[in-house]
């Protein structure tokens, strides 16, 4: 049990008793789950100061106010997604401590990684749909080993997952997902068990799906109105699964329940706004949304990770704008993996960044515009100087014919053969 005062009371929380007078309040029972919107306003409102909160039937977590170590800075950095301005240099983040590997050896390590993750995260998926709520617990090897490869080097297994099938997508998805949550959750310096329970919410976020009939989500095209409230019940179903999941379970259905809010209130099912949306699900909805804009779907081509990262910040509104700054220094302006064109005309893929110079990753070209042909790969530190190249613009791999980027871009990462320029 929790006590909690009335004005940290979220929607999702079991209440258990209302301390006060029962003329302080507007119910007239005081054990339920606050659901709905009205029914927090009238708490809120009314005379009583504390509420017992019964957090195992609760779905959202008591954390839910819990805030960064760090908080996170409202910086120009979004400036900085212009590219091309000699101004830009990105301010140092602080970084979460990392064990170095070299490039090579980890993506080798991220892709064990991937595949533990191919074999059993269908299998931990169907037990929930089972009733088997512990699978969320069982998940836990499988959490250390996406926190343990983001550690070493968060790009790998980030990269590494975005290359799936369409059949793989909600898998795959949901395994950078965590990945993405964890990689965040450090560069915001939380607590290692929170790190840990963010790459578990991430995981099972969207584990409501499995509910639906898959005849709708398989569907190629776009959905009809009936169809997407349909859709747009795997929150619920979601939350609902994972809740009498033991200890961990009230993030992860707090995640699985609102992941698909928006810090504007344009979000469902609830169109919470702003701080009234937990930490964990304002993490999750920029997580979430980032790795379906930069992936493929049946309905449209991938954007790749930077246009991704640039369309986020267009409708930037619908995020905490803290946390995505802090989300896209994490991940870079430029992910890896982004298709980027130079100011000596030629086109490369990103393929490592400098954490304290987001503007100027690690580049490997391979395309000249001028001379329309590929060119033999060959890799520039834009960091260094004088600076032997700049990007001038971030490309849309589609609109040059490079279907399939995402795979020939992990080529190009791992490939042995790039010299370095001198
Ligand atoms: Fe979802």
């Amino acid at each position: 049990m929790l006590r909690v005062r009335k004005e940290d009371l979220r929607l999702g929380m079991y209440i258990q008793s209302l301390e006060g007078s029962w003329f302080d309040h507007p119910f007239w029972r005081t054990k339920f789950l606050l659901t709905e919107e009205e029914d927090l306003r009238a708490l809120q409102g009314s005379g009583i100061d504390t509420i017992l909160v019964d957090e195992a039937k609760s779905l959202a977590p008591a954390v839910a106010h819990l805030a960064p170590q760090e908080p996170a800075r409202r910086s120009s950095l979004f400036e900085e997604l212009a590219p091309g301005d000699p101004q830009l240099s990105a301010p140092a983040a602080a970084e979460p401590r990392r064990r170095r590997v070299p490039r090579v050896d980890e993506y080798r390590a991220a892709q064990a990684v991937v595949e533990d993750c191919k074999a059993a995260v269908g299998e931990l998926f169907a037990q929930i749909r089972r009733g088997n709520a512990s699978a969320v617990e069982d998940a836990a090897p499988l959490i250390s080993g996406i926190a343990e490869s983001v550690e070493r080097n968060p790009d790998a297994l980030i990269t590494l997952s975005r290359v799936r099938t369409l059949d793989e997508y909600t898998y795959m998805h949901s395994v950078a997902v965590s990945a993405l949550m964890i990689n965040l959750a450090r560069q915001l310096h939380l607590p290692a068990e929170y790190v840990a329970q963010a790459g578990t919410a991430g995981l099972f976020m969207d584990v409501g799906k499995g509910l639906l009939p898959p005849a709708l989500l398989g569907k190629p095209g776009l959905y009809s109105p009936e169809e997407r409230a349909q859709m747009q019940r795997h929150p619920q179903l979601g939350a609902e699964a994972v809740k009498s999941a033991g200890e961990l379970s009230s993030i992860v259905a707090d995640v699985c329940l609102h992941h698909h809010e928006r810090y504007d209130g344009s979000g469902y099912p609830h169109g919470l706004k702003g701080d009234d949306i937990s930490l964990f699900a304002r993490m999750a909805a920029i997580c979430d949304t980032y790795d379906a804009l930069a992936s493929e779907r049946p309905h449209r081509p991938a954007f790749g990770p930077a246009e991704a990262v640039a369309e986020m910040y267009r409708v930037k509104g619908q995020f905490d704008e803290g946390l995505l700054t802090t989300f896209i220094k994490s991940i870079g302006i430029y992910p890896v993996g982004s298709l980027v064109r130079l100011e000596s005309r030629r086109l490369g893929c990103v393929v490592a960044q400098r954490r304290d110079r987001l503007t100027r990753p690690l580049v490997r070209v391979f395309y000249s515009v001028a001379q329309r042909s590929h060119l033999p790969v060959e890799e520039l530190d834009l960091a260094q100087e004088p600076e032997p190249d700049r990007i001038v613009a971030r490309e849309e791999p589609g609109r040059w014919g490079l279907a399939d980027w995402d795979r020939f871009a992990l080529t190009i990462i791992q490939g042995q053969k790039a010299k370095r320029a001198a």
